[in-house]
């Protein structure tokens, strides 16, 4: 059995808590804090309970060498200036002076390490390197999501080391979204994917074309689908590998609970970098054109079906949504997700990690819809039914 942050008496304790604070950083600055954002009622909560704080993540792929590039000491200025205090930074895990520093941290503290990652261990789960992380605290608390699919020193190897140990709210909310909506859904259920690749999705659409009732299928890989069915699609982006699987999951959706519905029109251009755009059918794509967005009647029976679902999950961008002439799919549907949630009726949205998390936080809406999943790998498996090693080894 899991244990929640809350069943721990944590004053005057020193907690050490695995956190994803893997944020892209450009000239020494984070430039989206979305995951340092998502992780601070954790670690406020901890604070105003009369705890020290010591925090560990990763940051990027280092491959075991110190580069300071990915140093955590941007995140740490983002998150000093969050939480409106100083916070220590050690320039290395585990060094003798970093435990030091954790040792000596008082109530209401917080200590944040270097990363993870310049040393291999982590990635090894080296016994020896997770027995000196664990000497940063009395209470292991893992709220690092995104790196919940990885076997790992600091989120697996290193629960052995602890009695006291548990999950951070946003670990709690992630499977309450991400997992339990879905063992028991409120109906009807609409799964709307899009994005690039259709590799990526296989699990998630064979899982739910007997848990969804619709499964909207657009964005980039719908191409391939169309593809699979024999349309015209002219030079739109096919992944040829995928059409094949596409064929099959089509063959498989006529036995299955949940209904596949493909977008009716496109928004199309030459390429990619062209702004003459124009909309046309599904099936009447000129062969010199590409589609790039979907269109306005699909973005209309998109929103009905949205409107009429009880439970909806939203992973991949209907278009190329950066660019302002091919992001109206993408921003419609964010915006109708949001009214529903706004209505307060009792529907729950969620919105995948990743390009999707991404794209409803440049609309600003991060917060206005039920859940925005902080996972990219982890938060696919997760939704696919896979058990992911950093719950496991602290079930
Ligand atoms: C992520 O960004 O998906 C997580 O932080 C995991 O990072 P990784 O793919 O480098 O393990």
């Amino acid at each position: 059995m899991i244990k929640p942050l809350h069943t721990f008496y944590l004053k005057n304790k020193r907690i050490l808590m695995r956190v994803d604070f893997n944020v892209p950083i450009n000239n020494g600055r984070v430039v989206d804090d979305f995951r340092i954002q998502s992780t601070l009622p954790t670690i406020q909560y901890c604070l105003e309970q009369g705890a020290g704080v010591v925090l560990m993540s990763h940051l990027g792929r280092p491959n075991g060498k110190v580069d300071a590039d990915l140093s955590l000491m941007p995140v740490g200025e983002t998150l000093s200036d969050m939480l409106e205090m100083p916070i220590k930074f050690s320039d290395d895990c585990i060094s003798e002076d970093a435990r030091d520093t954790s040792l000596g941290i008082s109530a209401g503290e917080v200590h944040l390490l270097e990363n993870l990652r310049f040393h291999n261990e982590e990635t090894q789960n080296d016994p020896y390197f997770s027995m000196l992380l664990a000497k940063h605290g009395e209470i292991y608390i893992n709220d690092a999501f995104g790196t919940a699919h990885r076997v790992h020193a600091s989120n697996v190897g290193i629960v052995d080391h602890f009695k006291q140990k548990g999950i951070g709210f946003l670990m709690e909310k992630e499977l309450k979204y991400l997992k339990e909506s879905f063992d028991r859904p409120r109906r009807p259920v609409t799964l709307i994917l899009g994005g690039a690749k259709i590799g990526t999705k296989i699990s998630l659409i064979q899982r739910f074309l007997n848990k969804a009732d619709t499964i909207i299928i657009s964005g980039g890989m719908v191409f391939t689908f169309l593809k699979a069915k024999g349309e015209e699609v002219g030079k739109s982006l096919i992944d040829e590998n995928g059409v094949a699987i596409a064929s099959q999951i089509i063959k498989e959706a006529k036995n299955q609970k949940a209904k596949l519905v493909f977008p009716s029109d496109f928004i199309c251009a030459k390429n990619i970098e062209s702004e003459s755009i124009k909309i046309y059918s599904r099936r009447k794509i000129p062969k010199t054109m590409m589609g790039l967005d979907i269109g306005p009647r699909s973005i209309e029976r998109f929103r009905k079906i949205i409107s009429s679902s009880n439970t909806i999950l939203w992973n991949g961008p209907m278009g190329v949504y950066e660019k302002d002439c091919f992001s109206k799919g993408t921003s419609s549907i964010a915006e109708k997700l949001v009214e529903l949630t706004e209505a307060d009726a009792g529907q729950i949205t969620i919105v995948g990690g990743g390009d999707t998390a991404a794209a409803i936080r440049s609309y600003g809406y991060q917060r206005n819809v039920s859940h925005v999943s902080t996972g990219g790998g982890a938060s696919l498996e997760l939704l696919c039914g896979e058990s992911l090693p950093a719950f496991t080894a602290l079930g």
